[in-house]
């Protein structure tokens, strides 16, 4: 018996569904992110409220998340998002709290991102950060 971890067991397993759901006999190295189906309900559960034209994060910061062209633009101060790089992307920096707390996103008293949303938005990046 090889000794697995948790979190492996639950990506093999999350792997595994993919592989049948595909009908496909290989286990491919990375499940693909979509932006659409996964990366957007997160923003919109968590930024789009202040983060869409006329919200008060899009009025601060010009930042609007509530479309791919819209989080691919950035800031008023430039792009928060870096295809194929999430550790150096500032949108992960924020959602990750890698930053001081004071600007750490979602703003004010919201409740963090868990880590299963922080990673659907770093795989989304790391993948090339397509409107897919
Ligand atoms: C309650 C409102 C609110 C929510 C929710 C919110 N933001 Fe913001 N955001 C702001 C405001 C206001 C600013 C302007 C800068 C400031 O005052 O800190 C901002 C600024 C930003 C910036 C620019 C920071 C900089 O240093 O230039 C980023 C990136 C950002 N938000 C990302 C997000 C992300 C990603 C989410 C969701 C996980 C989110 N925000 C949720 C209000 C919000």
């Amino acid at each position: 018996m090889i000794k697995v971890s948790k979190t492996t067991l639950i990506r093999t397993a999350a792997a595994a569904s993919v592989v049948l759901l595909a009908g496909c006999s290989q286990e491919p190295a990375e499940l693909p992110v979509s932006f659409s189906k996964d990366v957007m309900p997160v923003l919109q559960q968590h930024c789009s409220e202040c983060h869409m034209p006329g919200g008060v994060g899009e009025v601060a910061s010009g930042l609007d998340l509530s479309s791919y062209e819209g989080t691919m633009k950035g800031t008023k101060f430039g792009a928060i998002v870096r295809p194929g790089d999430s550790t150096s992307s500032t949108i992960s920096i924020l959602i990750e709290g890698r930053a001081d707390p004071s600007i750490n996103m979602p703003h004010g008293d919201r409740p963090p991102l868990t880590k299963e949303e922080t990673d659907i938005i770093a795989k989304w990046i790391n993948q090339g950060a397509k409107n897919n």
